[in-house]
């Protein structure tokens, strides 16, 4: 069966689509156009046959799940907290590192009884304290976690952590490590079969960039 809509690749503004763009070009996918600089949500590339669509990061994996992107970049948290259903994930592409973690407020006690926990993550904050037997209160939130411990919301945080900057300023430490984090390739299961040869040749040209990097 051929398929001759353009492969619709999914990536997000910022530090994915900023350290994917050069691994793409090894795969002679280069964008005509800034996204950055753009309104746009859907980009032409040097390849007719590949186009690129800047969504959220986490809309990446609903897109590729349902097939509206067949190939999709997001971070390992992002994939954690969806779940894999309807995608492979062929390829660590080794960028956008950091960890999931655990923080409290510096010297923080300990926590007796139910601990309320506020993050964006709460499907993998709800697994991780359940898996320990501590009974947790989760919070939802869409950003600025780090604020939530301070103004009496939560006790701890779940988010991701780098440099730990972000937790120092706000008076908080890192406490327990849940998962190292680097974006992944992810492909639309479906697609995979669909479209196999070209997609089959992309996850190729990235492993050898990928590859070539370390
Ligand atoms: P968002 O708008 O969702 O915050 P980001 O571009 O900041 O999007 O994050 C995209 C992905 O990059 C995250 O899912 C995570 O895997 C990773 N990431 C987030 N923050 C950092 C960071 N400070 N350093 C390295 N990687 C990060
Ligand atoms: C991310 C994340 C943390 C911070 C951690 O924010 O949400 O706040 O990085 O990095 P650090 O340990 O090096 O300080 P980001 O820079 O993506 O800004 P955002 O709030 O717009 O997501
Ligand atoms: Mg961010």
């Amino acid at each position: 069966m051929t398929d001759d809509r353009p492969l619709t690749i999914a990536l997000s503004k910022g530090r994915i689509l900023k350290d994917t763009l050069p691994l793409l070009e090894a795969a002679g996918i280069r964008l005509l156009e800034d996204p950055e600089k753009s309104r746009k949500l859907i980009f032409e590339t040097s390849r007719a046959d590949v186009r690129i669509i800047i969504i959220r990061a986490t809309d990446v994996p609903p897109y590729v799940q349902h097939g509206a992107a067949d190939i999709g970049v997001a971070g390992k948290d992002v994939l954690m907290e969806h779940g894999a259903e309807g995608m492979y994930e062929p390829l660590d592409l080794d960028i956008a590192k950091c960890k999931l973690m655990v923080a409290a407020p510096v010297d923080a006690a300990p926590i007796v009884g139910r601990v309320r926990v506020a993050t964006k993550f709460v499907n993998v904050a709800r697994r991780y304290f359940a898996e320990r037997g501590q009974q947790a209160e989760v919070i939802k939130l869409y950003g600025a976690m780090e604020l939530a411990p301070i103004v009496g919301l939560a006790d701890r945080i779940v988010d991701v952590v780098d440099t730990g900057n972000t937790l120092r300023a706000n008076g908080l430490e890192p406490t327990e490590l849940i998962a190292h984090v680097s974006s992944r390739l992810v492909v639309n299961r479906a697609s995979m079969k669909t479209r196999h040869a070209a997609i089959q040749a992309i996850i190729d040209v990235l492993a050898e960039a990928v590859a070539a990097r370390q």
